[in-house]
């Protein structure tokens, strides 16, 4: 995650993103229709190892099938929990169920041939991406009769990661462009900071993060109040006290992150956009933050933490580089909607890239 080529990619990615941005000669857009390709073309790249063209149709349809894919499974919860309602006829259960499949059905065969022509350049040595590992593997593992290394947990594996890797980090962005379109102050300020280390017209690197931290505070802001995962779920596997509460085994336990980015003794005045409240008095990024856990924690604690910071750090100060975000005059954004599917996304919105 932390390799040089990364950083070339999602640099050569944020160049694309600015220029298709520039196309909309300032005219309405909703950001996501241009966030998500973009993101998506990350992770395929690390899991694939292949880019698309932003203008392929076969894969902007990928983009609105990733999209698809975080609402259908939202609608599903209940089903997860009891499976038995997807046999239920003629129910929104069984019709839901039908539309989850129906696009785990599409994005399998998105990625099926893909797939396939992978398989005829398979070499051995270091693995050049996730799919080529992943294939090596199971390779080594053929002989071995309960192997999960197997066909249809490759195809599931490739649509969790690109699923995961995609609506998180598009979606984090559309609400920092909402964040900084309701508090002109910061993105003044943002602003101000980048031209100060980038005023040469070059794109962000991580070597420039340590120069850019009220940059960064106010991308901690923004996770922080977007709560883009809004719960995650366990289950107790043996009896287990927690806090002042005692749990016997097989207890569902539901976090809810909004519990703690927004509990005052950990955010003072928790829901106010403060980026400042992540500097320490001289101006630096806090080193340690309590409680401030967008990732989560623990075993299970996400497995791209380290791919995503990078993306929202480059695309963020390439975006505020280049533009000044501009509510259309017809449109009221409000940043305390929002729809709750798997993420947590802003309600859909519009925004005009003024060139700077
Ligand atoms: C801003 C972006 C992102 C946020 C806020 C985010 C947040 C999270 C959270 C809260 C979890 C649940 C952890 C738990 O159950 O305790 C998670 C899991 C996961 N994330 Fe992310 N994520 C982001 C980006 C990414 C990216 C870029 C990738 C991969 C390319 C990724 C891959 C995963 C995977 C595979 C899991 C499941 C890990 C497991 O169950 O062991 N995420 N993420």
């Amino acid at each position: 995650m932390g390799k040089t080529w990364l950083q070339d990619l999602i640099i050569e990615e944020a160049r694309e993103l600015v220029a298709d941005l520039r196309n909309t000669l300032a005219k309405p857009v909703n950001p996501m229709q241009y966030l998500s390709p973009t993101i998506a073309n990350v992770v395929c790249a690390i899991s694939l190892g292949k880019c698309f063209s932003h203008k392929d149709e076969n894969f902007r349809r990928l983009s609105t099938l990733i999209s698809e894919n975080s609402q259908t499974a939202a609608k599903n919860l209940l089903v997860e929990y009891f499976p038995f309602l997807r046999f239920v006829p003629f129910t929104r259960f069984s019709e839901r169920y039908q539309a989850w499949m129906t696009n785990m059905a599409d994005l399998s065969a998105f990625f099926k041939p893909l797939i396939q022509q992978h398989k005829q350049t398979l070499y051995e040595g270091e693995p050049r991406d996730y799919l080529h590992a992943y294939m090596l593997e199971s390779e080594k593992q053929k002989d071995n009769p309960t192997t999960s290394f197997t066909s249809e947990q490759l195809l599931i594996s490739i649509a969790d990661l690109v699923g995961a890797g995609t609506d998180t980090t598009a979606t984090t962005l559309a609400w920092a462009i909402l964040y900084l379109i309701e508090n002109p102050a910061v993105h003044e300020r943002v602003q101000k900071e980048i031209d100060g280390v980038l005023g040469d017209g070059r794109y962000p690197t991580l070597n420039d993060r340590g120069s850019l931290p009220y940059t960064q505070a106010t991308i901690f802001e923004v996770q922080r109040l977007a709560n883009l995962i809004a719960v995650v779920q366990r289950r107790a596997m043996q009896e287990v006290t927690l806090s002042e509460y005692a749990l016997p085994a097989g207890t569902d336990v539901v976090f809810l992150f909004s519990a703690v980015h927004e509990d005052p003794q950990f955010f003072p005045q928790p829901l106010a956009f403060k980026p400042e409240r992540f500097l320490d008095e001289s101006g630096k990024l806090r080193s340690r933050i309590e409680g401030f856990i967008p990732f989560s924690i623990g075993k299970r604690a996400c497995l791209g933490e380290a791919l995503a910071k990078m993306e929202l750090y480059i695309f963020f100060v390439s975006l505020v580089k280049n533009f000044r975000f501009v509510v259309p005059p017809e449109e009221a954004v409000n940043s305390n909607d929002s729809l709750l599917f798997v993420v947590n996304s802003p309600v859909p919105y519009h925004v005009i890239f003024e060139p700077r």
